[in-house]
């Protein structure tokens, strides 16, 4: 069976099964997500590197739908979570606790400790005061943190700018310099935590694969020095994620091919594992937001293709200006123009494509929204009092309703007037 999304005659399909007979059984707007193409994203990933020790941490934020987490739990795959909302997600379909690291500036005491009690593989440390502030909680826990170091290794991912966060402007991680001092700071004096990783995550949405290739040697080269430095037991390196995916017809997604030629050699000869943490690339081109035209509005400038979808379902145009592929789900003929496909939202900000050629649809057609698997329903927000929509997994041929949108109820329940 044909895995993805693709046409059959006129009809959008998705694993065998047509968008719009789920479109009209629970209503739009509604994510639609392709297991068959979920599991054959994290394989490509995770047998990209025969014959090394590597964990693929799938990061939970791209999209934290227990079903999802679920299926990636059964192909095997560990966790990134950056929140103890995300902790309790992974435990809560099953992942072992020396499956799962925990990233992020601004983890709190309650976050630590429970990530603790769970038994976590690593704690991605950010700052010094972090490194000293989870000394102090493991110690009250009589317990050892393992941790690993993230670096800033100030490496431009050429990303945009929202989602690049490998400069040394960025909040993220420490300096190369810094990192040294904070290695020796642990083997003298923050003795509850182990030191055993150092970790890197540049951005997001990398597609120039010469980045990762010369990552590699930057962090290689560091890892020597700060052994040598330190004195510090380092087993693994944790590249992180970012790999990008192609959201326009002119693009290719990564190459992982130079990353992993070059990764491979340089642990094998310092006996060292590999980390990574893709969430984009596994989970981006496996969904699509399902919308049905509400409107069609001519301006006296622009024509506007009005949504039942917007910006507090898929925040990405608005934020990063990104670009999502808008295809029918019913082809229908006629002559291209150019509009403006548009939400519901009282906002300027709310749209979807801004000036797109495109066959003008009708009322009431259904359109999908493509490649929204990641950082699609996880950004998703009330605003307006719009209910969060619900969500289909396709699997093994079968469309399974996994969430349902939410109820006025399910908005207003921790209210009080
Ligand atoms: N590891 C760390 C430490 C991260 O901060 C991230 C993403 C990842 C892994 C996964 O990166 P990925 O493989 O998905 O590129 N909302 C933005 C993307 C924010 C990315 C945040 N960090 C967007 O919609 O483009």
């Amino acid at each position: 069976m044909a895995v993805g999304f693709y046409y059959k005659g006129s009809e959008l399909m998705v694993d065998g099964v047509s968008m719009r007979s789920i479109a009209e059984k629970h209503g739009t707007p509604i994510y639609v997500y392709s297991g068959g193409l979920i599991v054959q994203n994290y394989r490509r990933i995770a047998d990209q590197f025969p014959g090394m020790d590597v964990m693929v941490a799938y990061s939970v934020k791209s999209n934290s739908s227990l079903a999802i987490l679920k299926l990636l739990k059964d192909q095997g795959a560990s966790f990134d979570i950056v929140s103890g909302g995300e902790l309790q997600r992974v435990l809560k379909v099953g992942a072992k606790g020396d499956r799962i690291i925990f990233a992020g500036v601004g983890k709190s005491k309650d976050e630590m400790r429970a990530a603790l009690k769970a038994g976590v593989k690593e704690f991605n440390l950010e700052s010094e005061a972090e490194a000293r502030r989870l000394n102090e909680v493991a110690k009250e826990m009589r317990t050892i943190a393992p941790v690993a170091i993230r670096v800033n290794p100030d490496v431009d991912a050429k990303t945009h700018k929202y989602i690049s966060t490998g400069k040394a402007e960025n909040k993220f991680g420490v300096s190369m310099k810094r990192a040294i001092a904070l290695g020796n700071e642990i083997r003298t004096s923050l003795t509850n935590l182990k030191l055993q990783c150092l970790h890197t995550h540049i951005g997001s949405q990398i597609l120039d694969s010469t980045i990762h290739p010369r990552l590699v040697k930057k962090m290689v080269d560091f890892t020597e020095t700060f052994i040598r430095e330190t004195g510090a037991a380092i087993t693994s390196l944790d590249f992180g994620g970012g790999f990008g995916i192609a959201y326009q017809k002119r693009q290719k997604p990564l190459d992982l091919k130079p990353f992993a030629k070059a990764v491979a050699p340089e642990l094998k000869r310092l006996g060292l594992s590999l980390r990574l943490e893709p969430g984009r690339s596994i989970l981006g081109p496996c969904g699509a937001l399902v919308t049905e035209v509400q409107y069609i509005k001519r301006g006296d400038k622009k024509t506007f293709v009005i949504f039942d979808a917007s910006m507090t379902e898929l925040i990405r145009p608005t934020l990063y200006e990104a670009y999502h592929e808008i295809l029918p789900v019913t082809k229908r003929r006629g002559k291209a123009e150019v509009v403006d496909f548009v939400g519901p939202v009282c906002e300027s900000t709310d749209f979807i494509a801004k000036d797109r050629k495109a066959v003008l649809p009708a009322q009431g057609d259904l359109l999908s929204i493509m490649d929204a698997g990641a950082y699609g329903f996880v950004m998703a927000s009330n605003y307006n009092t719009r209910p969060r929509p619900a969500e289909v997994l396709v699997k093994d041929g079968k469309a399974k309703l996994v969430r349902k949108q939410d109820t006025f109820d399910d908005i207003v329940k921790n209210e009080s007037f």
